[in-house]
């Protein structure tokens, strides 16, 4: 067990609330800190969490931070912070809106947590990691963003619905950005083993990838006035874990690539190991020619969001 660990939450929607209850029920660390404006939400949740991890006989604390100062010494912050879309709102303005509340956070962060590993949740998940990189000034290693674990979890459950079979034996493998031109790999996505064009026609494969980069919009489709947490929860915690633990496993997740792929200067989905570090290795992947068309697409849509940020002299001198 990692008693000694402070897990510190930046936002207390659903997706924070959910990494916070998915890593209280492990009994994963020591402590977890919610930090939300809205206090009294937040202290309700961390008492309901608190009690329900003494009754699965977890170690986990969950406190609330009533402002940033309160937020020390963590070993790990996840960020999900932010603003949904609005009716009538541009995927500009909401990038401009996130930026900003990002910066904040961050600030208090690199100032209160100095040595803290940095999960980025917020959308757009890649700008937002680029973002918190150059605000924290911390290393690359330092800061990783959430989205391939559940994007290829969305994948695996698509085959196992498609096939009838195979559950909790699907590995699918997503790469690139957390966005409509994702990157989803069949051909390094196997059951048991077995790679998915042995088991499925191109037909059926297209129609998974398909409904895996629509796969966010699929749930806000049910829900309406909201979008997905569970999935995105739980990946997350995947990763707080990894590190928490420093299992040394790959993830798919979102990093700021310096070289790698032919990249510099900007954040994709790639696959790394996390560790007690955080990011401590990032893998290349061999990817073929219309493969590396897609991840060229994906990273095109990101590199479009950080110039518009750019445009906007979102960075100051920090450029
Ligand atoms: C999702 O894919 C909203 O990014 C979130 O569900």
């Amino acid at each position: 067990m990692n008693s000694g660990k402070r897990v510190g939450i930046v936002g207390a929607g659903n997706v924070g609330a959910t990494v916070a209850y998915s890593l209280a029920m492990q009994g994963s660390c020591h402590e977890i800190i919610l930090r939300d404006n809205k206090i009294e939400i937040a202290k309700g949740k961390a008492l309901d969490m608190s009690q329900a991890a003494a009754a699965v006989r977890s170690h986990t604390i969950v406190s609330v931070a009533e402002s940033m100062e309160q937020l020390t010494d963590c070993d790990v912050v996840v960020v999900t912070a932010g603003s949904p879309r609005l009716p009538g709102m541009s995927r500009d303005d909401l990038l401009m809106i996130n930026a900003k509340i990002t910066k904040e956070v961050i600030a208090g962060i690199a100032k209160y947590s100095p040595d803290a590993i940095i999960i980025m949740v917020s959308n757009p998940l890649d700008a937002m990691t680029y973002v918190a990189l150059k605000e924290s000034g911390f290393d690359r290693g330092r800061v990783v963003g959430m989205a391939g674990i559940l994007d290829s979890s969305r994948m695996a459950s698509f085959i196992q619905e498609k096939l009838g079979y195979g559950g909790g034996q699907i590995r699918a493998s997503v790469m690139g950005g957390h966005g409509d031109d994702m990157v989803p790999l069949p051909r390094y996505s196997t059951v048991a083993g077995v790679p998915l064009s042995d088991l499925l026609s191109q037909d059926e494969i297209d129609e998974i990838v398909e409904r895996t980069r629509n796969g966010g919009a699929e749930i806000v489709a049910h829900l309406k006035n909201g979008s997905a947490y569970y999935a995105p929860a739980k990946s997350t915690s995947i990763m707080v874990e990894a590190i928490l633990k420093d299992t040394k496993q790959i993830y798919p997740c979102a990093v700021y690539l310096d070289g790698e792929y032919g990249y510099s200067d900007v954040v994709s989905g790639v696959p790394v190991m996390l560790g007690a570090n955080g990011v401590e290795k990032i893998l290349e992947v061999t990817l073929d020619e219309s493969e590396m068309k897609m991840f060229d697409s994906s990273c095109a849509s990101v590199q479009s969001l950080i110039d518009t940020l750019n445009k906007n002299n979102f960075f100051g001198d920090k450029k």
